[in-house]
């Protein structure tokens, strides 16, 4: 196949605007670029304002193997010549091309390297489409260690591991991780994700769970709760065999629960921690996993998540996620008394609810304590898996080993 030379530059373009879009709506656009194809080799996040030419930069420049625009971005790449033209010779949209060294265009010509030019605007819909590409991206961030395969990030992002603000570009996501499991549920109407993540087969097991906010389709916040032996009930091996027993599948569209129901369930359950009185649809049958502990191991055949629930304890700050097609609401939430060694202060915790017919069926729990332990000193639930020295670090517990 003839391969063109191509150009470097990116041009930022409004050409799919209409004119009437006032020019406040006109946000940036960003692109994740990399050297190789499917998001290998030397991959960066390049932010370029609207109608403005950028010429790629090496390693970029005449070698670009993946080109994934922003949601809502619309570039125009030029390969035919050096330098941005002003209609560019191909336009590449969200989710963007991940080999673009083997993209044709109406010639048949191979595209062997890139201008980007560009750009876009984000449209106010929150699509199911947009939230599982997102949710897929960020799971493949972890799974290799590189937060920029994350496209959509907005420049402000604001992210959060077990409440504490941190740059992305330092926290968990820089790790890669083994992942065993991961489910994500999405939610078209908040405009959100919440994704759980099991690694269980590597020598640092951890259980994560991520919330996710969508502004004009670019993620505004990332929220996760990281936790690891020593934490409330840690137990990955646990949590990745029970979840293997259970079964997640979308509810058929007739037997949907609405917005409301799915919430109300999960919300009886919190009320019910400090007001008795308050009646929690449990099913029958339910489960709950509790960071890999599971309710129902002392008695399988009673298939009951009522196995007593705290009445004296206040949740605060809930936050959710709801996701009608899968049936299922995550609440993250401060936890008081979780961590003995904190007093009342709330604890990071997400709870995720799978709720079938009005009824609590499944309930997944993450919980981050201050220190190891949680402030038991190993006399109560937390069944300790071995925390390794090298997982410590001298700013905290959450060292990168
Ligand atoms: C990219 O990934 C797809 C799907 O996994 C695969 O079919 C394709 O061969 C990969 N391309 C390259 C160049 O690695
Ligand atoms: C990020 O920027 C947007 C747009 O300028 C603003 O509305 C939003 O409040 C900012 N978010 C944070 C967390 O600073
Ligand atoms: C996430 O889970 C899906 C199945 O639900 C799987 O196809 C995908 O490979 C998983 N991703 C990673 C990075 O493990
Ligand atoms: C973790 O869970 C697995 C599966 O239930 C169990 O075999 C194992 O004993 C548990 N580990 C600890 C430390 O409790
Ligand atoms: C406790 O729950 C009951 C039943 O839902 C409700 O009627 C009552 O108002 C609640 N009490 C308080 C103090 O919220
Ligand atoms: C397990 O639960 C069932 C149903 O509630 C009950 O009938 C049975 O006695 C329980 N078994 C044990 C060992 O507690
Ligand atoms: C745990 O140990 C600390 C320090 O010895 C002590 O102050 C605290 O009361 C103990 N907590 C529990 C729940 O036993």
């Amino acid at each position: 196949m003839k391969s063109f030379a191509a150009a470097a530059t990116a041009l930022l373009s409004l050409a799919s605007i209409s004119t009437a879009t006032p020019v406040e709506k006109r946000t940036p656009g960003g692109v994740t670029i990399c050297t190789g194809a499917n998001f290998s080799g030397d991959c960066s996040y390049q932010v370029v304002s609207f109608n403005q030419c950028n010429i790629l930069q090496a390693p970029y420049f005449k070698s670009v193997g993946t080109f994934a625009p922003d949601a809502g971005a619309l570039c125009r790449i030029t390969y035919t010549a050096d330098s941005c033209t002003l209609h560019g010779d191909a336009f590449v949209q969200y989710p963007g091309v991940t080999d673009l060294y083997s993209y044709t265009d109406v010639n048949g010509n191979t595209i062997n390297a890139a201008c980007m030019l560009l750009a876009a605007t984000a449209s106010a819909d929150c699509s199911r489409a947009m939230l599982v590409e997102s949710a897929s991206r960020y799971v493949s961030a972890q799974s290799s260690g590189q937060s920029t395969i994350m496209t959509s990030l907005a420049n402000n992002v604001s992210y959060t591991e077990n409440d504490k603000p941190l740059n992305i570009r330092r926290g968990v996501l820089t790790q890669p991780l083994k992942i065993d499991h991961n489910r994500s549920i999405y939610d078209t109407t908040a405009c959100a994700t919440f994704t759980e993540l099991i690694v269980a087969k590597s020598p640092h097991p951890y259980v994560i769970g991520t919330r996710m906010l969508f502004t004009n389709n670019q993620i505004s916040t990332i929220e996760s709760i990281v936790t690891q032996a020593g934490d409330w009930a840690f137990n990955a091996t646990g949590y990745l065999y029970w979840d293997s027993l259970e079964k997640w599948n979308p509810i058929p569209e007739g037997k949907r629960d609405s917005r409301a129901a799915i919430k109300a369930a999960g919300d009886a359950y919190f009320d019910r921690f400090d007001n008795v009185s308050v009646v929690v649809p449990w099913g029958t049958p339910c489960a709950r996993i509790e960071g890999g502990a599971y309710t129902g191991s002392r008695n399988l055949t009673a298939n009951t998540c009522n196995l007593g629930v705290p009445s004296d304890t206040k949740v605060t700050n809930r936050r959710y996620v709801i996701d009608e097609e899968m049936g299922a609401v995550d609440i993250f939430l401060g936890f008081p008394g979780l961590d003995r060694s904190q007093g009342e202060k709330p604890m990071p915790d997400s709870h995720v609810f799978r709720v079938e017919g009005g009824k609590i069926r499944y309930i997944h729990t993450v919980s981050s304590c201050v220190n190891v332990g949680c402030g038991l000193n190993g006399t109560g639930i937390p069944s300790l898996m071995q925390e390794k020295p090298e997982w410590r670090h001298a700013g905290g517990r959450w060292a990168r080993s």
